[in-house]
């Protein structure tokens, strides 16, 4: 008698799992990763052909705006590299690409004192593609190139 209601029991529990499995395959689990490098010069991107590489932008505070609202943010590290992970049931692609910017809430001033200290770096959203490694599946979306506003 136990045996059977353990039997039924690992039954349900493998229905359960086989029906949780077919739905992540449908999409719903998933990841949106946002990143990209920040450098410290007075547009934000590297310099081209520059004789010397452009400095990044360690310690930098970033920003996901969309219409306004921070969404997330994330600190650059020592080689100005950010990274935000999103949970893509929250947000809709096509919105987050068409309505939201990542912004440099730091001052360009703060990684070098010859840079503006008014002003935020802007760049739109532009999506890389999706990857999928087994169960989940990444967007990959990138800033495009940084322009300095307001200032
Ligand atoms: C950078 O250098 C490459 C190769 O020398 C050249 O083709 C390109 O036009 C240069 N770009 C700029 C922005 O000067
Ligand atoms: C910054 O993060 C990137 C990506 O994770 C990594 O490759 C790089 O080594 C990091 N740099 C430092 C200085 O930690």
């Amino acid at each position: 008698m136990a045996m059977k209601a353990t039997f039924l029991v690992t039954l349900l529990v493998v229905v359960l799992v086989a029906s949780q499995a077919e739905a992540q395959l449908s999409g719903l689990l998933g990841l949106l990763n946002i990143g990209g490098t920040v450098f410290c010069s007075a547009t934000g991107n590297a310099i081209t052909n520059a004789t010397t590489p452009t400095p990044p932008f360690a310690n930098a505070l970033v920003q996901l705006t969309c219409g306004g609202n921070v969404i997330s943010s994330a600190l650059t590290n020592g080689s100005g590299v950010f990274s935000m992970v999103l949970n893509p049931l929250q947000f809709l692609l096509s919105n987050l690409l068409s309505n939201c910017n990542v912004v440099v809430a730091s001052p360009l001033s703060s990684c070098n004192a010859n840079l503006p200290s008014t002003g935020i770096l802007q760049a739109p959203l532009q999506l890389v593609g999706t990857v999928i490694r087994g169960l989940l599946s990444i967007v990959t979306i990138v800033p495009g190139v940084f322009q300095l506003i307001g200032v």
